[in-house]
């Protein structure tokens, strides 16, 4: 049988022929209300105004970066920009856009501690399949930042709708997961501000703060960002 891990890279795969970005990343086309050029130059634009303030970033990981509509257009702000992908055919297509994307198990990161200052998780939490799996997401992310860099844990959910521990829904991603494997619906755990700051505690961020994107789709759950920073050496 294959693992949650596993069912989910592939559930990302099948997207991943979709020729519509939107569609092709898991955002559902209606959900946006933009065209996939409009929506991805907002996010990026959004993020590196965020980000450009920062000092000493030059080293850019995105985790579940998808097609890599995100990664290429960040990709020039920053010395290094990498990816990584828990779907080969998302890593194929983010790889013939010219990106520097690698699959991996969805366990640990190929890279060395303290390799990169930005890490980035775009809407990516809000298909963990369970909190021990975000655990071990943020954990890895934390232990390839370098010291002063920051992890961007990019389109939470609104908080309203992650005060159940866990959850199935009959619409949406959840029902589609569960129309794809027929042996099982998989799952998504619904992260609270609460798991987040318990994480965030846990690791000794020295600061983490939650806000309501600024990049704002219409009809968009997932509207909320959050940020860890490690102390600087
Ligand atoms: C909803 S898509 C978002 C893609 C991209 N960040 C964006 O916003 O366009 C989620 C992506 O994350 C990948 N993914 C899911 N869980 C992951 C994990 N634990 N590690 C790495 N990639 C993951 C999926 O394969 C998929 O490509």
């Amino acid at each position: 049988m294959k693992s949650k891990m596993d069912q989910l890279g592939l559930h990302f795969d099948l997207l991943a022929r979709s020729e519509d970005p939107i569609v092709a990343n898991g955002y559902g086309k209606s959900s946006t209300g933009l065209s996939a050029d409009g929506a991805y130059s907002m996010i990026a634009e959004r993020l590196i105004e965020y980000l450009s303030p920062l000092e000493d970033i030059d080293r850019l990981l995105e985790v579940g970066c998808g097609t890599g509509e995100i990664l290429c257009r960040l990709a020039a702000e920053f010395r290094h920009a990498k990816g990584l992908d828990i779907s080969p055919k998302m890593v194929e297509r983010a790889q013939s856009r010219g990106l520097d994307v690698s699959h991996y198990d969805g366990t640990l990161f190929p890279f060395e501690s303290s390799t990169f200052s930005v890490i980035l998780i775009y809407q990516v939490l809000v298909n963990a399949p369970t909190i021990k799996r975000v655990g071990q997401l943020i954990s890895e992310a934390w232990r390839c930042l370098e010291p002063g860099g920051v992890i961007y844990l990019g389109a939470l959910p609104h908080p309203k709708w992650s005060t159940f521990p866990e959850h199935r829904s009959r619409r949406g991603l959840r029902a589609r997961l569960a129309s794809q494997f027929a042996g099982g619906a998989l799952t998504c755990y619904s992260i609270s501000w609460k798991d987040l700051l318990s994480i965030a505690d846990r690791l000794g961020a020295i600061e983490c703060h939650v806000f309501r994107s600024p990049i704002s789709l219409e009809g968009w759950s997932s509207k909320y960002d959050f940020v860890l920073r490690k102390k600087a050496n």
